[in-house]
C-alpha cells in the first residue's frame, strides 16, 4: 500500500486530471469519455466519483453511476448503482490503490442504502471484494456477457425481489 493514500470525492476542477488518468490507465480515450459523458447528467452520483490521492497527485479514480433495472417486459423498475471505470496510473498499479477505491465505493453504496453494486470487469479482480456472478441473484446483463465478468455485490439493503435486466447509463458504449 502506498503511504498517505487518501480516497475522496473528485472536486469540480479535477475533471481534466481524471480524464487524463483514465486515458493513461486504459491506453485509449473510451473510458475517459464515458466519465465525461456522465458528468453533469442525472446518472452522476453526488460524491460517487472517487479519486485516490497520494501527496498531491491523483493516482487513481473510480466512478459510480446510476444505471437502470428493467422488468422482463421492459418496464423500468428502479435505478441501480454501477461500478466503473476503475483506473490507476500505470506506474502505480498493484500497490493497493484500486482496492482502496473499491472499498470506499462499497462503503459509500452501503451508507446510501443501495441494495447492490453491478459491474462488468476482470474475472480475477472483483471477487476479492465479494462480487459474484450477477445472474445468480437474478440480475441479468443487457448483453450476453459471461458470468465471469458480469458481477454484482449484495449489500445489507439487498432484497431478493430486486431482480431484472440491468443497463449501464447511456454514456456507456452500447455493446
Ligand atoms: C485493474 C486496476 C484498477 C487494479 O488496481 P490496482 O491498484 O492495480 O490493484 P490493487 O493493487 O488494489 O490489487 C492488485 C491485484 O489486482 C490484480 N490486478 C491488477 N490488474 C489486473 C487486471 N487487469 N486483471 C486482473 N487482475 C488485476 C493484481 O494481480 C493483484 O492481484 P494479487 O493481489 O492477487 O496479486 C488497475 O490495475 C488498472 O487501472 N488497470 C488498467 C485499467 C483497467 O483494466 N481497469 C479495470 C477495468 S474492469
Amino acid at each position: 500500500m502506498l503511504e498517505s493514500l487518501t480516497i475522496r470525492p473528485e472536486r469540480p476542477e479535477e475533471a481534466a486530471v481524471v480524464r487524463a488518468l483514465n486515458d493513461a490507465a486504459f491506453g485509449e480515450p473510451i473510458e475517459g469519455r464515458i466519465v465525461d459523458g456522465i458528468r453533469g447528467t442525472d446518472r452522476w452520483i453526488e460524491g460517487g466519483s472517487l479519486v485516490a490521492e497520494t501527496g498531491r497527485q491523483i493516482v487513481g479514480h473510480l466512478l459510480l453511476s446510476e444505471g437502470d433495472l428493467f422488468a422482463d417486459d421492459g418496464q423500468l423498475l428502479r435505478r441501480i448503482w454501477m461500478v466503473g471505470p476503475v483506473a490507476v496510473l500505470p506506474g502505480l498499479q498493484r500497490q493497493g490503490v484500486g482496492s482502496a477505491l473499491m472499498r470506499a465505493a462499497i462503503e459509500l453504496a452501503r451508507k446510501r442504502q443501495q441494495p447492490l453494486l453491478c459491474l462488468l470487469g476482470h474475472a480475477s479482480y472483483y471477487p476479492r471484494f465479494g462480487f459474484a456472478p450477477a445472474r445468480t441473484i437474478g440480475i441479468e446483463p443487457p448483453r450476453p456477457w459471461p458470468d465471469l465478468n458480469w458481477m454484482a455485490l449484495r449489500l445489507p439493503a439487498w432484497e431478493p425481489t430486486i431482480r431484472g435486466v440491468a443497463r449501464f447509463p447511456p454514456a456507456f458504449p452500447d455493446d
